[in-house]
């Protein structure tokens, strides 16, 4: 089954714990990013790490090897079991994230293309395609490909064959839930869970989607 993520952009600290505990039992992972990491600290991963749901932590890493490397090593001290860092970034530096991620028995997820309106201006014309191959020749363990263009996330399915695909903008960026669960590995939500008047209910209907 398409595993469902939540994208815990919340910054208020006390907030983002009680979305978390209440839709833990619901999820197969939580996503943290600057958000939530910048407003209450990297430890907040130690205080998620109690719901026993893995962490992923969103940094879309982008730096030279070396310091690629100390960012991925605090990631996974801290408590964190995955960590996405970006492509064009090139083989060595994301090799330098897939290594550490290997050494704390981590995964670690390359960003092919975003799901934003702007990201077409620099990920089309080839661009996702040789991120998604690089991603592969690295031994990354997926990538995170756009919900909410399911006809790349189809192509960048052929050039990456049977390693996972996570992909974000389902529901408030429009991406449609039960469209992109056949494609992928996770769909990420993050606003049209967290945002919902009652978060629980908001995730059955996107556990729904993913067997429609
Ligand atoms: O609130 P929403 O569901 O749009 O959140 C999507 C999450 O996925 C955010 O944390 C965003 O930073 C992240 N993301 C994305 N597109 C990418 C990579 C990550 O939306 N390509």
């Amino acid at each position: 089954m398409t595993e469902l993520i939540l994208a815990l952009d919340v910054t208020d600290k006390k907030q983002a714990l009680k979305i978390a505990e209440a839709c833990a039992p619901h999820l197969d992972a939580i996503k943290l990013g600057y958000p939530l990491i910048l407003s209450s600290g990297l430890s907040i991963a130690g205080e998620l790490e109690e719901l026993d749901k893995p962490l992923i932590a969103d940094f879309k890493v982008a730096d030279i090897p070396n310091t690629n490397k100390l960012i991925a090593e605090q990631v996974f001290d801290a408590g964190f079991s995955s960590i996405i860092c970006h492509g064009f970034i090139g083989a060595d530096a994301i090799r330098a994230c897939v290594d550490v991620a290997a050494d704390y028995g981590g995964a670690c997820f390359v960003v092919a293309e975003m799901s934003h309106p702007g990201a077409t201006a620099f990920f089309h014309g080839g661009t996702a395609e040789k991120i998604a191959a690089l991603a592969v020749e690295c031994e990354a363990d997926g990538i995170i490909a756009p919900a909410t263009r399911p006809e790349r996330v189809t192509i960048l399915r052929e050039i990456v064959g049977r390693r996972k695909i996570l992909s974000p903008g389902v529901g408030a960026q429009g991406g449609d839930a039960s469209t992109v669960a056949k494609l992928v590995d996770g769909i990420i939500v993050g606003r049209a869970i967290y945002e919902a008047k009652d978060p629980v209910t908001a995730i059955t209907e996107f556990s729904a989607a993913r067997t429609a």
